[in-house]
C-alpha cells in the first residue's frame, strides 16, 4: 500500500503550483471573505514601529503586507514554499514595503530564530498542515517575547444548523466544481479543503486548539467566529 505523504510535503506540493494565482482565486472561492478575515486578524496585533513581528505560513505575503502597513513594524514572513515566497517578494516590492518585509524559507515546526526574538506573531491556515499541532504551538510561542500577542486565522465549521448546511453544500459540491473549473491544482484544493477542515475540528474541535495554545504558554485567550462561523480568529498573549 502506498504511504500517505507527510502533511508538510503534501501542503508544499499542493500550494507550489497555485502560487501565481493564489491571491485572486483564494479570495474568489471564499466569496471575498478571506481578505476581511485577515484584516481582523491584523487588527488584534498591538505592535508598532521598532517592533519585529513574525508571520508564519505567510504564503504570498498577504498578512505580512497588511501587518507592515497597519503597524509600521518590521515583519518577517516565513513559509516552507519557495514558490509562494517568490510571489510574496514581488507583492511586497510592488507595495513599496520590500525594506520592511523580510522573507524566510523555513518550517513552523523548527523556526530558525532565537527564543523571544519577536514582539508578536501571526499565523494563517497552518495547523491543519502539521503532524503535531500542540508541539508546533510550543515552537511558535517560543520565539515570542513575554507579553507579545499571538494571533491566528483558520477556517472553521459553522456550529448553527443552517450555516452548517450551507457550508456542507459548498464544500461538498460548490467548491470542488468551482476549483476544477479554474485549474487541476485548484480542483485538488476544492476537493481537499472540506474534509481537511471537518477532520481537523472532529479531532477535539476549537476547544482542543485553544488547549494547545494554553499549554504552549499563551494566555488571555479570545476568539471570534467570522462570516457565520466559516472562519475563526484566535488571539492571546505570551505569558
Ligand atoms: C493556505 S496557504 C496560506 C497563506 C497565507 N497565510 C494566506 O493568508 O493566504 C498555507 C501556507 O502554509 C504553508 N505551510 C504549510 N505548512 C507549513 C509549515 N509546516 N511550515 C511553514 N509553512 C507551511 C504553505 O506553504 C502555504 O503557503
Amino acid at each position: 500500500m502506498e504511504e500517505a505523504a507527510p502533511p508538510n510535503d503534501f501542503a508544499k506540493a499542493l500550494f507550489a503550483p497555485l502560487a501565481p494565482t493564489y491571491d485572486r482565486y483564494a479570495s474568489l472561492l471564499s466569496f471575498g471573505q478571506d481578505p476581511r478575515w485577515r484584516r481582523f486578524l491584523v487588527s488584534r496585533i498591538d505592535a508598532g514601529e521598532g517592533d519585529r513581528i513574525l508571520d508564519v505560513a505567510t504564503g504570498t505575503g498577504a498578512v505580512a503586507i497588511e501587518l507592515a502597513r497597519h503597524t509600521g513594524a518590521h515583519v518577517v514572513g516565513l513559509d516552507q514554499s519557495s514558490q509562494m515566497l517568490a510571489v510574496a517578494h514581488a507583492r511586497a516590492a510592488r507595495a513599496g514595503l520590500g525594506g520592511r518585509i523580510e522573507l524566510v524559507e523555513g518550517r513552523a515546526e523548527s523556526l530558525p530564530f532565537a527564543d523571544g526574538s519577536f514582539s508578536a506573531l501571526s499565523f494563517t491556515y497552518l495547523l491543519r498542515y502539521v503532524v503535531d499541532p500542540a508541539a508546533t504551538m510550543c515552537e511558535l510561542a517560543r520565539v515570542v517575547s513575554p507579553g507579545g500577542v499571538v494571533a491566528s486565522l483558520e477556517f472553521a465549521v459553522p456550529t448553527r444548523p443552517l450555516p452548517r448546511l450551507a457550508w456542507e453544500l459548498y464544500v461538498r459540491a460548490g467548491l470542488p466544481v468551482a476549483g476544477a473549473l479554474l485549474s487541476p491544482g485548484w480542483g485538488e484544493v476544492g476537493r481537499f479543503l472540506g474534509p481537511s477542515i471537518r477532520g481537523f475540528y472532529s479531532r477535539g474541535g476549537l476547544e482542543r486548539t485553544l488547549d494547545c495554545w494554553l499549554r504552549a504558554g499563551i494566555g488571555e485567550l479570545c476568539y471570534r467566529r467570522l462570516s457565520l462561523g466559516g472562519g475563526v480568529v484566535i488571539w492571546g498573549r505570551r505569558r
